[in-house]
């Protein structure tokens, strides 16, 4: 705490739109990062030294050992929906709230599986690769044949939020929607969701001529999606994850996606991102982006705004708008 002000200090420990910062700082003394450095747990530990308050994104790791290190820490605001790289057991144990992002990029994310389903499904950047190489020199009937949406069985994997938003896409693709969750939807949610069906995974895996996967990770989804669940999938099958890395098993994936086991895949996240196994750059069958499902300029906006609401609730005593512990007393 500076004296001078009273204002709590913070730690922003990635770089931000400067707007977000500009707000923050009408209410904490803030540590930024505007020059993105990754800091390693050592690292952020001394940097939330005296610091009651973080602002993250799913690079920071927030664990029993960090916690053991920052007792001024109160509140850590997760700019991602996701919160895996958050223990929230040992943030509850110490006191400490946690929050994340959820909503704000449902419509965006929704927006990208699509994108990258349609990508995939239809060879689009392998097409491109091709063609920016020089190599089309010929119309040919039968030049990056691909798979249809229309009329298609899309499977979704996690039917939360982002994942009903999906499945409402379907509607103007005249798909039938299969889908298997922790637990079965309401009537309701699943009429709103293209009149989706609950079936089990198996039967998903199965039946699915296009597949989705849009659940959390945990030690409970690590890979949720292995050799025996791709062994499962139609070889003419397209798989997309805007998930998250480990809940597909992506040695697995390579070996399946070179014995065309499946068509394709669309990948946005990886094991052990944003390093990712190099042998998926040997593969024409696979679309891949650097974690940019949520990444649209109002979105990310939205989302920055959103953890700064968590912040600024929890360090005025009010409670945080999604505080994910709600065992920590504000
Ligand atoms: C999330 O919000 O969890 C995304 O993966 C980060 O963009």
């Amino acid at each position: 705490m500076n004296l001078l002000t009273k204002k709590p200090a913070i730690l922003v420990a990635r770089a931000i739109f400067p707007e977000t910062l500009e707000r923050l700082a009408e209410h904490f003394e803030l540590e930024t990062n505007q020059d993105d450095v990754i800091f390693t747990p050592q690292e952020l530990a001394a940097k939330l030294h005296g610091k009651q308050g973080l602002l993250c994104t799913g690079s920071g790791r927030i664990d029993a050992p960090l916690l053991a290190q920052t007792p001024s820490l109160k509140m850590v605001a997760n700019m991602a929906v996701g919160y895996d790289n958050i223990d929230l057991a040992a943030c509850t144990l110490h006191q400490v709230m946690a929050s994340n992002t959820p909503d704000v990029l449902n419509q965006t994310t929704a927006d990208f599986a699509w994108a990258l389903l349609m990508a995939t499904a239809r060879r689009i950047t392998e097409a491109e690769h091709y063609l920016r190489a020089g190599k089309w020199d010929k119309w040919s009937y039968d030049a990056f044949l691909g798979a249809d949406l229309h009329g298609a069985t899309l499977g979704i994997l996690g039917m939360g939020r982002i994942g009903q938003a999906i499945a409402r896409r379907s509607i103007g693709f005249e798909m039938q929607v299969l889908y298997h969750n922790r637990s079965r939807l309401s009537p309701e949610q699943e009429s709103y969701a293209n009149h989706a069906q609950y079936v089990s995974k198996q039967e998903l895996l199965t039946r699915a001529d296009h597949l989705i996967l849009i659940l959390p990770y945990s030690a409970s989804t690590h890979h949720a999606i292995g050799p025996a669940e791709l062994d499962l999938m139609q070889p003419t099958a397209t798989l997309v994850n805007v998930a998250r890395g480990g809940i597909v098993d992506d040695a697995a994936l390579i070996a399946a996606l070179r014995q065309k086991k499946i068509a394709a895949a669309g990948l946005d996240v990886f094991e052990g991102e944003p390093k990712l196994n190099p042998d998926f750059l040997t593969l024409e069958n696979v679309v891949l982006t650097p974690h940019i499902a949520s990444a649209s300029a109002a979105t990310r906006r939205a989302m920055a705004n959103c953890a700064a609401d968590n912040l600024i609730a929890a360090l005025t005593n009010q409670q945080p708008p999604n505080l994910l512990n709600p065992a920590v007393s504000v």
